[in-house]
């Protein structure tokens, strides 16, 4: 298991603070005031979290196991090995990657990245991914189909049809999503066909015991089978445990340790079978050591990181937006990151936004051309240039994302045009051997982010190259997104405290929230939350007696149903009367201070 612990702060660090709690839904010290924080300090304070991912003792808790800890670099072996097999040996065969939010996204981006690779060397595209809700989950949360262990299981049979062998990586930071679990357990059924991986950062007794409706099973025990069949060494399972920069937000550092682990493993696999490179144990402590590389050049650019948050608060603030327009997988890294601030910020879809050149067919995803669904599945620069720039202003920011192999002459004139509206374009920009005329480029943006790459990281391999560009944008642009939010008041001290209450996991993490806060007991949180949700002052049988499901399902439909519950119970008043405080008061903080003053 990796496991990202903190130095220096004992009382947090212990496994007895918030004991109740799996690692992955913790507070990080670090960022224990993140709301009282300047944008420098913000960036820092998320820069340290990050670092987390690559510490490499566990301060002697044998619970738990760093990502660079023998036992976890060998199952990547063990599991790059099991990938050579199937690339070297490649008909009726499959690697499934599979998850549910940022995991699923995590699993498309290397699943068609890798499958785009294997054609262009005329090789058989042997990826599928798997994200809980479909393709319409890529771009908008999509979290009921979570909590369905049956749906996954069908799914996971169906992408696998006729195949022999698959291997299977099913992706649970949190060791919680019951959708991951079905899957498991349906291989774990079946292990003449498949060999299944789970990739996850919380120790296998924290591992989610919540009853799975329709099920006999829960996640822990299918965890607790995963470690058996590991020790047959047919069951193959990487797991760290990790406190989310702000609580429980697993975008952030399991969606990057996610991203790190897989592709180290798939990499190596691949260079295995295909450059004759043997997957061996240093081997890929070399490579995790390079991710660590990754984070220190991105991170180098703290002051204007810091600018970059800003500029997006103060536009946030003003009512404007921030627009991400990126070329290749570096735009879907900017939808993605757009996308996860609706749940996790309760931010609105048109706040930050993503446009990536090409569309859909950028995309490349299963369920092809999404844009009939909706405005949340408009991302094609096409689309910004006829509904968004005409309307653009100095409110806005503008953030492109590119790098020196991308179409320059295109990158200049969708500047220019973007310039005619706003002067506040930034770029970030990925740089290997540098530009011909940089000065020209540089030109068109008020603030150009370059990070240069140095030829000895990425040996040459485009491949590598373009994972490290990706990972390194992604840290840009959590950076980016999180700090504006915070900024705007959106997080209570390190607390996503706005999220969407719209599955059984957020339903309990929203109850422990208001806990944590109110120190009120967990009947009266509950009862506050369902108040908020079915917007009542007495919660009547029918709403008492309902399931979780049916909760979900109604504040699906609701705004800010955690900070009402909070004012309500911090202050006793009505729901009206908790609603007209958070109007009053864009800084959630503010406004339950202010209802306690008036007590
Ligand atoms: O339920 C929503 C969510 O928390 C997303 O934010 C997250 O990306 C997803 O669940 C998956 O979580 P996990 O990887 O822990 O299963």
């Amino acid at each position: 298991m990796f496991d990202y612990r903190i130095k220096d702060m004992q009382h947090w660090q212990h496994s007895s603070y918030e004991p109740y709690l799996p690692v992955t839904e913790k507070s990080n010290p670090i960022t224990r005031d993140i709301d009282k924080a300047s944008p420098k300090e913000i960036v820092e304070m998320l820069q340290k979290c990050d670092a987390e991912i690559f510490e490499r003792t566990s301060h002697g808790n044998p619970m738990y196991q760093t990502l660079n800890s023998s036992s976890v670099v060998q199952t990547i072996v063990d599991v790059s090995k099991r990938v050579e097999v199937i690339l070297k040996d490649p008909e009726d065969s499959l690697i499934v990657l599979s998850g549910c939010g940022t995991s699923g996204r995590v699993a498309f981006l290397l699943a068609t990245s890798l499958n785009r690779w294997l054609a262009s060397q005329h090789q058989k595209q042997i990826y599928s991914y798997i994200i809980a809700g479909g393709d319409k989950a890529l771009l908008t949360s999509q979290e009921t189909p979570e909590d369905d262990p049956l749906l996954g299981a069908l799914t996971l049979g169906k992408v696998c049809v006729g195949k022999k062998h698959v291997l299977f990586i099913g992706i649970s930071c949190g060791l919680s999503a019951p959708f991951v679990a079905g899957q498991l357990d349906f291989c774990l059924r079946n292990l003449e066909i498949f060999t299944p991986v789970l990739i996850g950062f919380n120790p296998v007794d924290m591992a989610r015991t919540e009853p799975i409706q329709t099920c006999s099973f829960h996640f822990k025990e299918v965890a607790e089978r995963m470690n058996e069949m590991q020790k047959q060494a047919k069951g193959l399972r990487a797991q760290s445990s990790s406190r989310e920069a702000i609580s429980g937000s697993s975008r952030m550092k399991g969606g990057s340790a996610t991203k790190i682990i897989l592709e180290t493993i798939l990499l190596a696999g691949h260079e295995a079978a295909y450059s004759k490179k043997a997957v061996t144990f240093n081997g890929i402590l070399y490579s995790l050591n390079m991710f660590e590389k990754v984070h220190q050049i991105t991170y180098s650019q703290t002051k204007e990181l810091a600018a970059l948050v800003q500029k997006a608060a103060i536009s946030l603030r003003k009512k404007g937006h921030v627009y991400y327009l990126g070329w290749q997988t570096l735009g879907i890294i900017g939808i993605i990151d757009a996308s996860e601030c609706i749940p996790t910020f309760g931010a609105g879809f048109e706040d930050i936004r993503g446009f990536v050149r090409s569309g859909f067919s950028e995309m490349n995803n299963k369920e092809g051309d999404l844009s009939s669904l909706g405005p949340h599945f408009i991302i094609d620069h096409k689309d910004f240039v006829d509904t968004i720039l005409p309307n653009l202003s100095d409110n806005d920011t503008v953030i492109f994302l590119y790098s020196e192999n991308d179409d320059l002459n295109e990158v200049s004139v969708l500047a220019k045009n973007v310039r005619q509206r706003t002067s506040n374009l930034h770029a970030i920009a990925h740089e290997l051997k540098g530009l011909s005329d940089p000065e020209r480029m540089r030109s068109h943006f008020m603030t150009v982010l370059t990070i240069k790459w140095p030829s000895s990281l990425y040996k040459h391999s485009p491949v590598l190259m373009k994972q490290y560009w990706e990972l390194s944008t992604k840290w840009c642009l959590n950076v980016i997104s999180t700090g504006a939010h915070v900024l705007i008041g959106k997080v209570y001290m390190n607390y996503m405290i706005d999220l969407r209450v719209t599955n059984s996991k957020l339903y309990r993490r929203a109850i422990h929230i208001l806990q944590r806060f109110t120190g009120s007991t967990q009947a009266q949180c509950e009862t506050a939350l369902l108040r908020a949700i079915y917007d009542v002052e007495e919660l009547s049988d029918e709403m008492s007696s309902t399931d979780v499901t049916q909760h979900t399902l109604v504040a699906n439909k609701r705004g800010s149903v955690v900070p009402i519950a909070l004012v309500m119970l911090q202050s006793r008043r009505t729901i009206a009367e908790a609603k007209s405080y958070l109007d009053a008061y864009s800084v959630i903080r503010d406004a339950v201070a202010a209802c306690q003053r008036l007590l």
